[in-house]
């Protein structure tokens, strides 16, 4: 067996080590101006009027939802990161499971029975793997039973709905910088807006501006660090470039294995897809746990994507009590997997991956 190939790896160089240094350097290492640069440049890219930065995206989440002010439910994906759900529960609101659509993998608004619309407060959209969720039916539905609409773009740092950047939709939009997400400050996340109240308030929670009082509303430390802060700036430059090359790699991939018997990811007319995972689904006579066992074997690191989906977590079946089926969600937790998928991933290696996905299947 030759060297292993990681599911994911940051792209980072000379400039981000020479941005940290200067950092370490000024001793301003945790609170000097890179932080606010960071955020205006960040605001500025997205096309938002502000931006908080914090330390990870699940704060972002967390600290958005305390924010809006919400009391009661919140629609959530069932086939999304654990941290969605962890946050809608820390955050003490009640978290009702939409089902996802079978080819996009994002939320299926329809599959939300009309009661649970009506009483839902919120809903957190995520543009599952990189792929971008039908903003036109969403607003629909955000329209029709009034809801704050949260996304959550933390696959899709990059990606396009209709040519409008991902992150320009919510009430809120909040995203991760965590290690091998598409931009990276090691952990950390961004919460924009276009409300000076909601910003004011996000300041102030993160654990800044204490000398202001808002009833409800108790702080946190949530802060991120200077020197994450000029990680961020350089590896914002390098964004656009960072998400062609995955793309490049996709097609590459796609190319390789269309005459597989894997359904292949998708990307619909209205979506730019970043390609955070590159995510297949296997044939009905192959074996979830067997597949990933046997390309761990090969050397390739494999991811197994949200199985069990959120509403069939311990997580949420000790908290919340329910048995609740969402066959479609059941299913893809059962047969997605990802494949590695970084800038910096060869060509050598796309070829490898695509063989060893091949001799898998024919074993
Ligand atoms: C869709 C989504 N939301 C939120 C998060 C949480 O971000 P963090 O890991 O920075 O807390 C993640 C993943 O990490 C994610 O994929």
């Amino acid at each position: 067996m030759s060297y292993k190939i990681p599911l994911g790896r940051p792209f980072l160089g000379k400039e981000e080590i020479a941005a940290v240094r200067k950092v370490m350097e000024s001793r301003l290492i945790a609170w000097g101006n890179k932080v606010k640069e960071f955020e205006e440049m960040f605001a500025k890219k997205i096309g938002r009027k502000y931006c908080v930065m914090v330390n990870s995206g699940t704060s972002a989440l967390w600290l958005g939802m305390k924010v809006l002010g919400l009391r009661n439910a919140v629609i959530i994906p069932t086939l999304t990161c654990n941290a969605v759900l962890n946050a809608v529960l820390n955050a003490r609101l009640h978290p009702i499971f939409a089902d996802v659509d079978e080819e996009t993998h994002n939320i299926d608004m329809s599959s939300v029975p009309e009661k649970q619309l009506e009483e839902a407060d919120a809903v957190i959209v995520t543009h599952t793997y990189g792929h971008s969720a039908n903003m036109d039916t969403i607003n629909r539905y955000v329209e029709e039973y009034n809801l704050t609409l949260i996304e959550d773009f933390a696959q899709a740092t990059g990606g396009n709905f209709r040519n409008k950047k991902l992150g320009c939709f919510g009430k809120i939009s909040i995203t991760s910088f965590y290690g091998p997400k598409l931009m990276t400050t090691g952990y950390g996340g961004a919460i924009l807006t276009d409300d000076i109240e909601v910003y004011e308030k996000c300041i102030y929670m993160r654990g800044d501006n204490l000398n202001k009082y808002y009833p409800g509303l108790i702080p946190m430390n949530m802060r991120m660090t200077d020197i994450q802060a000029a990680i961020g700036i350089i590896q914002l430059k390098k964004l656009d470039k960072m998400v062609e090359m995955r793309r490049k790699i996709a097609e590459k991939l796609k190319e390789l294995l269309h005459d597989t018997k894997l359904k292949l990811p998708v990307e619909k007319g209205y979506a730019k897809h970043t390609y955070y995972k590159f995510a297949i689904i296997l044939p009905e006579n192959m074996k979830k746990s067997k597949f990933i066992e046997k390309m761990k074997k090969l050397g390739i690191t494999t991811g197994k994507l949200y199985d069990p989906p959120l509403h069939k977590t311990r997580t949420a079946m000790d908290i919340l009590n329910i048995t609740l089926n969402l066959p479609i969600s059941e299913y893809l937790a059962t047969r997605t997997v990802s494949l590695p998928i970084y800038p910096e991933l060869s060509e050598e290696d796309i070829i490898r991956i695509a063989n060893c996905v091949k001799f898998v299947m024919d074993d």
